[in-house]
């Protein structure tokens, strides 16, 4: 802040505190000795009472706590206050207790493998913890994701459910690349391999129309998705022939994938936590379907 800002924050503040300490005092006693203001309403008349003696006292403590407060604290412009309290001293100071409490658990949970970590208890809870305040707004509170989310408790992986490839999609992310396939197959391809994804996963699909897609198929989609379709962990290609879908397995949500791609960002966990918290979630959700 600059000194004239600061200079004017004290001045309003000192001018605040100096007039309401006259104010309180100047109408302290009856300034005539009449009882009433003389004003008269239906009857009722309005007395002329100073304030009574604890409202007043109440009200003096609250200015002393007021200066005191301005003198010891930041609060009077750029003046730092006596005890040389800082937002930033405060938080530094409560970020260091905690890593000397909870630094060695910490630790010790790093050097164990994630599959024995995975089976203590407590582990389990500081885990389960850090996974609602890092992961729910995507995945869910109970892990089960959503559309576009992957539900990480069912035993069902894009990625890879070993323990190694989850930490992996925690420590760096991970992003699904599907493009559209509007430009290469047009509308009628687009509709007749969307009909053999159905087929795939055992719904009932138009026949003719899936034999035509079924072609496309293993020119277009076998690279990611494989000859069978049941997808890739290397390229983050789901599983097409079961009936757990990311982003919807109906004949209408299948074409849409199909039609305008997909995209899915998981984004990187390891500029934002430290390893050996995520290391404590690649155990949780390791936990979660084993
Ligand atoms: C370059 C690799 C690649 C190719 C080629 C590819 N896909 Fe995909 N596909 C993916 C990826 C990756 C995803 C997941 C996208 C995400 O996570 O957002 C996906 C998702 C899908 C989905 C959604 C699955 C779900 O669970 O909701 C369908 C349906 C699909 N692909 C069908 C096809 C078809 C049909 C073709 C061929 C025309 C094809 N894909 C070609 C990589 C590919
Ligand atoms: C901004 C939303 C978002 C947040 C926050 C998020 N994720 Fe994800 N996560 C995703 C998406 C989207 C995918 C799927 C990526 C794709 O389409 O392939 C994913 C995928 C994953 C996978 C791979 C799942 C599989 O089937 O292979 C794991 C494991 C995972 N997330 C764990 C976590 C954990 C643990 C956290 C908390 C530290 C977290 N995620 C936070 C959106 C998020």
């Amino acid at each position: 802040m600059s000194s004239f800002w600061s200079g004017w924050i004290i001045l309003l503040t000192v001018v605040t505190i100096i007039g309401t300490a006259w104010l309180l005092f100047a109408n302290r006693s009856r300034p005539n000795d009449q009882e009433t203001t003389g004003h008269v309403f239906d009857g009722i008349e309005e007395y002329d009472n100073p304030m009574p003696a604890w409202w007043f006292w109440m009200f003096v403590i609250t200015i002393i706590f007021g200066i005191g407060y301005l003198v010891v604290y930041p609060g009077l412009g750029n003046y730092k206050g006596t005890l040389g309290w800082t937002e930033i001293g405060q938080y530094e100071a409560e970020v260091a207790k905690a890593n000397s409490e909870y630094g060695p658990i910490y630790q010790k949970y790093a050097a164990m493998s994630l599959e024995d970590v995975a089976k203590d208890e407590k582990a389990m809870r500081m885990a389960g913890r850090l996974f609602s305040d890092n992961c729910a707004q995507c995945h869910g509170s109970d892990a089960r994701g959503s559309r576009g989310y992957p539900n990480l408790a069912d035993g069902d992986w894009i990625w890879g459910g070993g323990a190694g490839q989850i930490k992996t999609s925690i420590n760096n992310g991970r992003q699904g690349t599907m493009p559209s396939w509007l430009p290469a197959l047009k509308e009628q391809g687009v509709d007749e391999v969307s009909e053999y994804v159905l087929s795939l996963s055992g719904q009932p699909a138009d026949s003719d129309m899936a034999a035509a897609g079924e072609k496309h198929f293993q020119t277009y989609c076998v690279a990611c998705h494989g000859a069978d379709g049941k997808g890739n962990p290397l390229m983050g290609a789901p599983n097409l022939t079961d009936d757990i879908w990311l982003y919807g397995g109906k004949r209408a949500q299948i074409r849409t994938s199909v039609n305008e791609g997909r995209n899915g960002v998981m984004p990187a966990q390891q500029e934002s936590l430290y390893p050996e918290k995520i290391h404590l979630l690649a155990a949780y959700v390791y936990s979660l379907s084993n």
